[in-house]
């Protein structure tokens, strides 16, 4: 049973490293015409309003996204993020904020295709509603692993897989693992993204060296807001991005310290880490 909502979470801390990450990634691939695939394993509801009784119970993306909109920072990969934020919004103030699949979709050509899964029953329905009539995106009432071999080798060669999970039940980590190892034997020129919390230095150093042994190439992408067990509940999140586009750990030594210094909540910092040859 999936209690999960990313409506309550929705322009959080972590959204805000996992989209600017997504979305240099997409950028990056983009560079060339060739075609590409945008696999979205845990798609959420796709696009989120901020009035809702969700985004203002918790608040959350008053801490994230709302301690950035509307400035300008001078790093590439922020500004980016923000604008494409801005343009959900008619460069007005914040009332919508788009999850992945959104962003995804924002940036995809006409020659691109965009796969997404959602397992939860309330979530799927709003998200496959979001893209119906756009024969560029097909949306998957599904388990991520499962799509992970249904879907893949997609029809293209060049992509982002982005692997979000809600990290709720117990063997979630080693569920996705697997999935991954999947994943990755059917599209070993794919650029896979997985996010991950930080509730504890020592589980996330660990969940996050096993993500990173999954492939030859790897970068780790890390942003605290405070110190790791230093609160209850998740005090920042990272990015395993194997296969990473070149260039990603440079563009993201620039903008960490800057995010840090506009979303810390007392203490924490950042990581860059790359493994393997260039
Ligand atoms: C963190 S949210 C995704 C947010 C989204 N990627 C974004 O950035 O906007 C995780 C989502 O995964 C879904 N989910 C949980 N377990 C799943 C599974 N086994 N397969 C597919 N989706 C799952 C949850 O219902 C939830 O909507």
């Amino acid at each position: 049973m999936l209690s999960y909502r990313h409506s309550y979470h929705a322009g959080n801390f972590a959204d805000v490293l996992k989209h600017l990450v997504q979305i240099a990634i997409l950028d990056y691939l983009q560079f060339k015409d060739k075609p590409l695939v945008v696999h979205d394993t845990h798609g959420g509801a796709g696009l989120y309003e901020v009035a809702s009784e969700h985004m203002q119970k918790t608040g959350e993306y008053q801490d994230g996204v709302g301690r950035l909109y509307g400035r300008q920072t001078g790093v590439e990969v922020i500004d980016r993020y923000l604008d494409l934020i801005a343009g959900f919004n008619d460069g007005g103030p914040l009332r919508r904020y788009p999850g992945s699949p959104a962003i995804s979709a924002e940036l995809l050509r006409e020659q691109d295709r965009l796969q997404i899964t959602e397992l939860h029953n309330s979530d799927y329905p709003v998200l496959a509603a979001l893209f119906e009539g756009d024969e560029r995106i097909r949306v998957f009432h599904d388990d991520a692993n499962r799509g992970l071999k249904s879907l893949l080798p997609a029809a293209h060669k060049r992509g982002l897989v982005l692997v979000d999970p809600s990290y709720e039940l117990e063997g979630d980590e080693a569920h996705t693992l697997a999935g991954l190892v999947e994943g990755l034997r059917r599209f070993n020129t794919g650029c896979f993204a997985i996010w991950y919390p930080v509730i504890g230095r020592r589980r996330a150093d660990a969940y996050a060296e096993r993500l990173v042994a999954l492939g030859t190439r790897a970068l780790r992408l890390e942003l605290n807001v405070r110190q790791p067990g230093s609160a209850h509940g998740m005090t920042g999140s990272g990015m395993v991005v194997i296969n990473p586009p070149w260039g990603l750990d440079k563009k993201m030594e620039t903008a960490l310290p800057v995010l840090h210094k506009a979303l810390a909540q007392g203490g924490g910092g950042w990581m860059v880490k790359g493994y393997g040859e260039e």
